[in-house]
């Protein structure tokens, strides 16, 4: 039993975690606690006290008890106007015009599942508990249901809140949060994953003092403020400290406001952004907030976002390629962006089939006028200048060639230069008395509209169903902007959800992959639907250390889009090995985004090599359990995944410094007396990157300049030192000593050959 309750006292308890709240005297769900599991018994010891008189407060009743204020209580929900002055979960105008409103328990039940949803998507919980404990307001019949699911195995706490007006008028809903929750305060440090276009997901992590910090998206979840946040103790690290983790099944306008307030408790409420947010409530209607997951660990860092992964890979993202390696991609966009023909499209195909890919995927311009971003989104019509046989014809071709073959979409947004908008103008959002704003050239059709739905539904069904397809892409390249208010936003949203339950729920074969400009729309609401997302348009890997780095807190492995792309970076021109680039792409849905001609014919090779090997460890770095292993040098990074046998471990150096020493390499989870193998994966080094250093190697000089050189540099490649060992997991975990790396001071075939932003990849199995 994860739920329990007695007297007044509501238990909710996961495997390592317990959640603790009672009934006050006043009927007010006072907050006990959120945190390490504890046994049943007195709680006396977990009670906020508060029996002396205050100095200055309001007082919730004076009359009955001049020590209950409810500012200085821990509380599980809260209202405004009787003394509670800090962010307030609900806004709302109550009948009398007044925004005082004052919830207090009603009624409580305990299901088996998670009472279903009827607008937003949710985690998938048939066994699981809920509890529902309804609060009505002390004078109006206006009543707010909290719903906490319990995922025993996972730890984590699914929480919402639908609010139900039963008076005779109206309410107006300014604010609704689906959570808040209060801890006392233990110098926490909050943290958000920020960043921008090309920059997703950055971890950024401040102190939390006196006041209220505010983690939002005005428009769907986007690159700057992605909606999952923690907060740690001061001294956490991945390893250890207590840790919680709050995310929102939601990919609209979010906001997480964690306050510090006077009586030293930290409020932390989530749900969608109140900004611009209006929402009437007539007799019998009622409002249903996405849900928020919360977690606690106190193994650190790396506990909370292993409790997320599990949940996110078991409740969150379903169809069959759930738990599926994903197949090895080639995308054309990078490799082609508008310029392709059919047979440039096979060419491809066929060079990526030789490296190893197992899917081609058609990337943005095959269809109606769209040769640049300026025209035809929103157009379904092959452009047959591009593709004489059609899609299905290029599919087939694919199919014969050994390959799947995946399709991008746009099918929210439409170009002015559109045959669908000359028909339908009235279907993009905009204001009627105003120039509308674009975004890359285009408008948001408007998704409230059910025909618009049904064109977009209807059309993208047709081609899936009408060729070999797949694995989807389904993109969205803007912002919302010229809309009506916050309401707006969020049944644009979901209409969106519709629109992808109807398309790929009778589809579940067909692997699907989000993408807004990159990570825009990085967020458990898409996760409930598509099984992965691209992470970013920048693949970096320096870059992607940061992002795919940053999303782990939160998001495993297999849901973030990775591709090798070539070198020098479109975004950074930062020029950066192919070993790395295949390294930290490897920790993700792996793909190339490249055109193989543009790789030396021994780079080809080398790539073919490390997809073989990727292949062998494709399972352990998408589905294992995840952790990013700490090593005291902020331009050293390291992150390892281990399956039952095998443990891959990825060590990216961005900087290195010179004498360099020997290099620790710390392993962790092995078992102490089992016996292991570790091998290195081969690096390859490309001679023209050494420049004249090569005389430290070669017997005869070559110039850096040379023919010479570049026609060497096509067809030979050294291979760095690789390293092996055998030895019992206590032995790996005491810490494996590297080889050198190179100095200066002349060569040995047993030392490192690699600079800056080098990769070292190894894969350790048990025996
Ligand atoms: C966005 C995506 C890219 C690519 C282009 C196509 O920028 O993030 O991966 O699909 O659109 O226009």
């Amino acid at each position: 039993m994860s739920i329990t309750v007695s007297e007044s006292r509501f238990r909710l308890d996961t495997a390592d975690t317990t959640y603790l709240f009672q009934k006050t005297a006043f009927g007010h769900l006072e907050s006990l606690h959120y945190g390490r599991k504890i046994p049943e018994g007195d709680v006396e010891s977990l009670r906020y006290k508060h029996e002396i008189p205050f100095g200055s407060a309001v007082l919730y009743d004076e009359s009955k008890d001049a020590s209950y204020c409810l500012d200085e209580l821990p509380l599980e929900w809260s209202g405004v106007g009787k003394g509670d002055f800090r962010t307030a979960p609900i806004e709302i105008r109550m009948p009398d015009g007044s925004f005082t409103c004052d919830f207090v328990y009603d009624s409580h039940r305990v299901e088996t599942g998670a009472p279903k949803m009827q607008t937003l998507p949710q985690s998938t919980g048939e066994e699981a508990e809920s509890l529902i404990v309804t609060l009505k307001d002390a004078v109006f019949p206006v009543y707010v249901d909290l719903i906490y699911t319990v995922y025993e195995k996972e730890n984590v706490i699914a929480r919402r809140a639908v609010v139900r007006n039963e008076a005779e008028e109206s309410v107006l809903l300014n604010q609704i949060m689906s959570y808040s929750l209060d801890l006392m305060d233990r110098s926490y440090t909050v943290t958000t994953l920020s960043g921008a276009w090309i920059r997703e997901a950055h971890v950024v992590e401040r102190p939390l003092r006196a006041g209220a910090l505010v983690n939002e998206s005005t428009s769907h979840s986007q690159h700057g403020n992605n909606p999952a946040l923690a907060l740690a103790v001061q001294d956490a690290t991945e390893e250890s400290g207590d840790v919680y983790g709050f995310n929102l099944l939601y990919s609209g306008n979010h906001r997480t406001t964690v306050e510090l307030g006077q009586a030293g408790i930290v409020r932390i409420t989530g749900g969608v952004n109140p900004h611009c947010f209006l929402w009437e409530l007539k007799k019998g209607e009622s409002f249903e907030t996405p849900e928020a997951v919360l977690t606690y660990s106190c193994r650190g860092k790396n506990g909370m976002s292993q409790n997320f992964h599990a949940f996110v890979q078991n409740r969150v993202v379903r169809g069959d390629w759930q738990k599926k390696e994903r197949p090895i991609l080639i995308n054309n966009w990078e490799a082609n962006f508008f310029q392709f023909r059919q047979n440039s499209l096979l060419r491809l195909a066929q060079q990526g089939k030789k490296l190893g890919c197992e899917l081609f995927v058609l990337d943005d311009g095959w269809f109606g006028a769209r040769n640049t971003d300026t025209a035809g989104l929103g157009d379904y019509t092959v452009n047959p200048k591009k593709l004489p046989n059609g899609l299905d014809g290029l599919g087939k071709r694919i199919n014969e060639k050994g390959m799947q073959f995946g399709l991008w979409f746009e099918p929210e947004n439409v170009n002015d230069d559109s045959d669908l908008y000359r028909a339908h103008p009235d279907w993009a959002i905009q204001r009627p008395n105003r120039k509308p704003s674009l975004g890359r050239h285009q408008k948001l059709l408007d998704l409230t509209k059910r025909e618009v739905r049904d064109y977009i539904v209807e059309n993208v069904t047709k081609i899936l169903d009408s060729c070999p397809i797949s694995y989807v892409k389904w993109d969205m390249n803007r912002k919302v902007s010229d809309f009506l208010d916050g309401a707006f936003l969020h049944r644009y949203l979901i209409g969106y959800y519709e629109v992808l339950t109807r398309i790929f729920r009778p589809r579940q074969q067909i692997l699907f992959e989000g993408c807004a400009s990159g990570g825009g729309r990085f967020d458990l609401g898409q996760l409930c639907f598509s099984q992965q997302i691209w992470s970013s348009d920048d693949t970096d890997p320096i870059e992607r250390l940061k992002i795919q780095g940053g999303l782990s807190l939160f998001y495993p492995i297999s849901t973030m889009g990775a591709h090798v792309s070539l070198a020098p970076h479109q975004q950074t021109l930062r020029n950066t090995p192919l070993s790395t680039r295949f390294a930290v792409a490897a920790f993700g849905a792996f793909g190339l985004e490249l055109d193989p001609k543009d790789l030396t014919p021994i780079e080809r090779k080398s790539l073919r090599a490390m997809l073989e090997t990727y292949r062998t460890i494709r399972k352990t770095c998408q589905f294992g359990k995840f952790s990013r292993v700490e090593t005291g040098n902020d331009y050293t990074v390291q992150w390892q995944a281990q399956t039952e046998k095998q443990t891959v471990v990825l060590r990216v150096k961005t900087i290195v410094p010179a004498a360099q020493k020997n290099d620790l390499l710390e392993v962790k989870g092995l078992s102490p007396e089992k016996m292991y193998t570790l091998e290195q994966v081969s690096t390859p080094l490309f001679v023209s990157g050494f420049g004249t250093l090569l005389k430290h190697i070669l017997p005869v000089t070559i110039r850096s300049y040379s023919h010479l050189l570049l026609a060497v540099n096509k067809y030979l490649k050294m291979d760095d030192y690789k390293e092996t060992y055998r030895a019992s997991g206590a032995q790996f975990m005491a810490g494996i000593r590297l080889h050198r790396s190179f100095i200066g001071t002349g060569y040995s075939d047993k030392m490192h050959m690699q600079g800056d932003d080098s990769a070292m990849l190894f894969i350790i199995t048990e025996e």
